[in-house]
């Protein structure tokens, strides 16, 4: 009976990003990324109308102690731009990239945009590979574009999805 308790597998809701989230998506930020975002940075992101957000929190665990993902989009004149995701390692390749990204897409569709655009390193292969799936598309490369620790740069691709503004797509959950 215990062992079952204990081999429960952990559950994780998305759900739209709040105040209360800013920091430890902060954290989970500077742990997967070079330039770290600080908690002011996505509590000013948040703040804009244009901005949307998601998070993957943990079932049952408070909500500045559950978060394992967030994401974070603009659309603006019916175009959107993932501006960042990001999940934390403990629980990577368990489907909260992908179900972010669903949720980020639901949210462009529901603010009338039927194109979005991201920026990916072209190093970086779990997000390229998460894009693919998603049916992103590569349109663009930056040569040069982002400058690793050890000064050495890289390409950046920049992906684009045409998005389907039907009904179906409009009751899309992630
Ligand atoms: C990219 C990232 C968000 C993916 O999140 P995740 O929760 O681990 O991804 P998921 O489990 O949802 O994976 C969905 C799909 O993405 C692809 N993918 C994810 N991780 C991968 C990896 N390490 N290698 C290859 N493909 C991978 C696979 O196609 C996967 O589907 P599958 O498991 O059915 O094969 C995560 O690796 C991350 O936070 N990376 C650091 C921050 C970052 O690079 N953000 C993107 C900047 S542009």
């Amino acid at each position: 009976m215990l062992e079952k308790f204990f081999s429960r597998k952990v559950e994780f809701d998305i759900l739209p990003m709040q105040a209360t989230h800013c920091r430890a998506a902060s954290v989970i930020h500077g742990e997967r990324f070079s330039r770290g975002w600080s908690d002011g940075e996505f509590h000013d992101l948040l703040g804009q109308d244009t901005v949307g957000g998601h998070v993957a929190l943990q079932t049952g665990i408070a909500p500045h102690e559950g978060v394992a993902g967030f994401v974070l989009s603009r659309t603006a004149a019916g175009e959107a731009e993932i501006l960042s995701i990001g999940v934390h390692a403990r629980v990577a390749r368990q489907g909260l990239g992908w179900r972010l990204m669903r949720a980020a897409l639901a949210d462009i569709v529901a603010r009338d945009a039927a194109t979005v655009f991201l920026e990916v390193d072209e190093t970086n292969t779990a997000a390229r590979a998460l894009y693919s799936k998603l049916g992103f598309r590569k349109v663009a490369e930056r040569p040069a574009y982002y400058a690793g620790p050890d000064g050495k740069k890289t390409t950046a691709h920049v992906m684009r999805l045409d998005l389907n503004l039907s009904r179906n797509s409009r009751s899309a959950k992630p």
